[in-house]
């Protein structure tokens, strides 16, 4: 029974939600490249979970994530340690906070004319590029921080990345060194961001969200040439003497502008706007002008980093395990613009939910032209009392989706007009409905064109079956046309047909029918992500592919069994089940006719509880850092022999294997008693095999 006072248990109840929200917004972030907030917005959730967690230490131990760095890392490719964490920056959004770091910098190093930098923090996705011999060796991207994904056919496709550096590089570094690193941000610029909207639009693509999503995944794509083809940009920031094993050495600068020179007489590009600083005010000066020279830039900035610039100072202040005692990052307000509100109008998804959406008289925002943004609900409506006819701000919440923030009132002639909430679907007139415990409406009739439409998109769509010739436009014409309804009706599409449908020809639709044939081939993961099931996102999908290697061995677990899966839960195990064995079902058995579904699909191998092995059917967790191999070797090791990794220690662990600077869930194991392996001890259980030495 819970004893704790009803207010400690709303509190604790409020961290664990923060924290699952900290940890889903992460992922959005930068797993998946579709956050759903702005970066106000985490930050301000981050900072309410952070302040909870200190004024309650005792009501939610354990790991909190407020603070990580999330992680991008993708299991499409190898990851590979970095040379040294790449870590974050703390945020600041007030003046007061930057004076207040300009002291404590002050004051901790007892100097009181430091000199600061100031340049943009550019909105893009961080990565490493390693250099020895005078070639480029390795792209990194940033991952969780200690590994990063292995990306270098990729960068090497960027022009700005030398493969090769000219002669002269050796007399820019120390004697005795040539390795080296330069870390920095790749970007898509906007008027390059625009030009490949325009290309996709007359593809019949759907247009990239925003050049920061557009960089995430053009990054993570497999196919190198595409890469080059986006033609992303990238500007460096940091440069890291390596010793002969990637270690990092002291040298090269003597302070921020030093660096930035280094990198850039080798012939990395950096970017042009670099002030000094040595007052607060001159530092509020210089984050004034780049904020002026925001809107005439061709790339995204959130902001300014303001760095201490001696490397000595730096040094002495080093940093904490997130984030360097010497930067900050300012970040500016998201940016506003004014416009008319002309009309709202209803967009309903493949879940059935119904998204009312503003339709603006056009206006320029942060290098795009506004024209709609999303309302989200009714509930969020009707609280900022919006209304057709409103002058409204609109802002790019996190400069992602354009979303309406507040009604200009004092301008309103009276002639505004409150949208209601529809009684019926507006596109296929059955009665709405609202859930309980959501705030969505929904249409409920599963034969609706907009979720019959919804559902081939998401079906065909880049993380599902990726079917190449076949957009949104596509879709809507064969709906009209009354060749498909279901994702199965795709398969049966007579080619012929297609050829002769307005906007087709022979060649198109060969190429569609080619798209269609690679379906069934895509890995299990992005088939089970296809159907469409709730609350089951790529990652989920990557689960259950994980663990039932095929449609007869998903329909075969039972909702207990999935709920148990990492990351599931009861919920989703049970949303899994309900939709498998019931709505889907149909579904399923459609796409199973039409050959879709493979006897053995391709999933990693599950975790064997019958393999030798001292790990075998043992759930272990790792943490700190192995000196004698990476993160994902270990994990390697350990399924290799049939055992689990899992995130978090529980009284179901069976061993925490802790390496150097293991931290709360070291501790953690000891709380519970769970079996402890350092390093010697777990090389000594790999090796032990199957005759359960311990
Ligand atoms: S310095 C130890 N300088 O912002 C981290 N970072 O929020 C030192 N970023 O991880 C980073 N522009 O990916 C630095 N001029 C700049 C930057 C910059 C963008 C990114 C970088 C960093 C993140 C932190």
């Amino acid at each position: 029974m819970d004893r704790q006072p009803p207010q400690d248990r709303d509190i604790r109840a409020e961290i664990l939600h923060l924290r699952a929200e900290v940890v889903r917004h992460n992922d959005l972030y930068h797993r998946r490249a579709e956050p759903e907030i702005s970066d106000a917005e985490f930050d301000a959730l981050e900072r309410r979970l952070r302040r909870l967690e200190a004024d309650h230490p005792d009501l939610a131990p354990g790991e909190s994530p407020a603070g990580r760095p999330g992680a991008d890392s993708d299991a499409r490719f190898p990851s590979a340690p970095h040379s040294r964490p790449m870590l974050s920056l703390a945020n600041s959004y007030e003046s007061d906070e930057v004076v207040a770091f300009v002291d404590r910098a002050r004051r901790s190093l007892d100097v009181d004319d430091l000199r600061f930098t100031v340049e943009p923090k550019m909105d893009g996705v961080a990565v490493a590029v390693r250099y020895r011999d005078g070639c480029l060796v390795r792209g990194l991207t940033r991952g969780d921080g200690a590994q990063g994904d292995v990306i270098t056919a990729n960068v090497a496709t960027l022009c700005q990345i030398p493969g090769e550096l000219t002669a002269g590089w050796r007399g820019l570094l120390p004697a005795g060194t040539d390795a080296w690193e330069a870390r920095g941000e790749a970007y898509l610029g906007l008027e390059r961001f625009r030009q490949v909207n325009a290309e996709r639009e007359a593809e019949g693509l759907a247009a990239l969200a925003n050049p920061r999503n557009a960089t995430a995944g053009t990054l993570k794509t497999l196919d190198s040439d595409e890469v080059r083809r986006r033609g992303l940009s990238v500007c460096f920031y940091e440069f890291l003497l390596l010793d002969d094993e990637d270690r990092p050495l002291d040298g090269g600068f003597d302070d921020h502008r030093q660096e930035l020179a280094l990198i850039r007489r080798l012939g990395l590009p950096v970017n042009d706007f670099l002030r000094e600083a040595s007052t607060v005010e001159e530092i509020q000066s210089c984050l004034d002008e780049l904020e002026s020279l925001r809107a005439g830039l061709d790339y995204q900035i959130d902001g300014a980093v303001i760095k201490v610039d001696e490397r000595q100072w730096q040094e002495a202040l080093g940093s904490t395990a997130k984030a360097p005692r010497w930067g900050l990052a300012f970040k500016f307000a998201a940016e506003e613009a004014v416009t008319t509100l002309r009309e709202i109008t209803l967009q309903v998804g493949r879940t059935g939910v119904i998204t009312p959406v503003a339709e603006l008289e056009p206006v320029l925002l942060a290098g795009t032209t506004v024209s709609r943004a999303t309302l989200h609900n009714w509930e969020e409506m009707e609280r900022k009392d919006i209304r057709v006819g409103d002058r409204v701000v609109v802002v790019k919440g996190g400069d992602i989706i354009p979303k309406v923030l507040r009604v200009l009132v004092d301008e309103r002639s009276g002639d505004e007009e409150p949208q209601p909430r529809p009684s019926t679907c507006p596109v296929c007139d059955e009665p709405t409905h609202q859930v309980e415990g959501e705030v969505a409406l929904r249409c409920g009739n599963p034969l609706c064109p907009a979720v019959v439409a919804g559902r081939l998109r998401h079906f065909a769509g880049r993380e599902a079956c990726d079917i190449d010739g076949l957009g949104g436009r596509s879709i809507e014409l064969f709906l009209a046309e009354e060749l498909v309804r279901t994702p199965a009706d795709l398969f049966r599409l007579d080619p012929a047909v297609v050829a002769e449908l307005p906007g087709w020809g022979e060649k198109s639709a060969a190429r569609l029918q080619s798209g269609l044939n690679q379906a069934p081939v895509r890995p299990w993961a992005a088939k089970i992500f296809a159907l469409g099931i709730p609350q089951v996102g790529v990652s989920t999908a990557r689960t259950l592919a994980t663990y039932h290697r095929d449609l007869e061995a998903l329909l075969a677990a039972d909702p207990d069994a999935l709920a148990e899966l990492p990351d599931l839960g009861p919920i989703v195990g049970a949303a899994v089940h309900g939709f498998l064995h019931g709505p889907g079902a149909a579904l399923l058995e459609d796409l199973r006719t039409v050959g879709f579904f493979l006897d053995h699909e391709d999933a990693p191998a599950p975790v064997d509880e019958t393999r030798e092995g001292w790990f075998a059917g043992k759930t272990v967790v790792l943490t700190g850092t192995l000196e004698s191999m990476g993160r994902a070797e270990a994990k390697g090791l350990i399924e290799g022999q049939g055992g689990k990794i899992t995130g978090s220690v529980s009284k179901r662990t069976d061993a925490v294997v802790a390496g150097e600077k293991a931290g709360s869930k070291l501790a953690k194991a000891e709380e519970l008693g769970v079996e402890v392996l350092d390093e010697a001890a777990f090389l000594e259980r790999l090796a032990s095999g199957g005759d359960g030495a311990s």
